[in-house]
């Protein structure tokens, strides 16, 4: 499952999805996000998200749209677990992401908005750091990091200091940061680098 999720300015609030099914073959029967009556209030009272419900099927490319404010990247957190709802359920695979947070960051990928990586470190360096932020066993570090690094043609470039790497190959390697827990959701931003 592929998740975009973008500004779409042209949108009201009412518009936020888009999907499209790219891959009917490995369509399984348990939902890859299930959200019910989401609702996240911040302090102050700001409602920033507000009941929101919707469901995205594992195969699926599912784009969130909405203007600026809309709640986007409140949602996006709360199925990242970089945030808790006030209220309503979110499962991801069937898990569910408030009562088993570290179960859920196990199981995703996601490549966010501006340059996540440290400049200062080689690229194996950060994968290494990502690797163990995402609990990836010690054991299985070292082949997930070379996969990663070989599926997004980065195995040459591995000891260099990322603050020499390209803009694209820094968006590469933040594609293979997400990669390395192998997960089975893969969750992106755009950006200028996609569109
Ligand atoms: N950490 C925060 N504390 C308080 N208000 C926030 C916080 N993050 C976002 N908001 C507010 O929540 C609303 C939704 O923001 P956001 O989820 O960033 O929308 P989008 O990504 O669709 O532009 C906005 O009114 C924003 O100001
Ligand atoms: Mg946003």
């Amino acid at each position: 499952m592929i998740l975009l999720y973008y500004t779409c300015n042209t949108c009201d609030n009412n518009d936020v999805f888009m999907n499209s099914t790219f891959d009917d073959h490995n369509i399984q029967e348990i939902t890859a996000i299930e959200a019910d009556h989401l609702t996240k209030v911040y302090r102050d009272n700001i409602r920033a998200v507000d009941e929101i419900s919707f469901s995205v099927k594992q195969g699926e490319i599912f784009g969130l749209l909405g203007p600026n404010g809309a709640g986007k990247t409140t949602t996006i957190k709360m199925i990242i677990t970089l945030t808790k709802a006030n209220s309503g359920t979110l499962h991801v695979l069937g898990v569910d992401v408030f009562k088993s947070p570290e179960t859920v960051r196990e199981m995703l990928g996601y490549v966010p908005q501006s340059i996540s990586v440290d400049t200062d470190l080689t690229a194996y360096e950060n994968l290494l750091i990502f690797s163990k932020l995402s609990y990836v066993n010690k054991m299985e570090r070292n082949e997930r990091i070379r996969d990663a690094l070989e599926y997004m043609d980065l195995s040459s470039r591995a000891n260099d200091l990322v603050k020499r790497y390209s803009g694209g190959m820094m968006r590469r390697l933040e594609i293979a940061q997400a990669l390395v827990n192998r997960p089975k959701d893969f969750a992106f931003r755009r950006t200028k680098y996609w569109s």
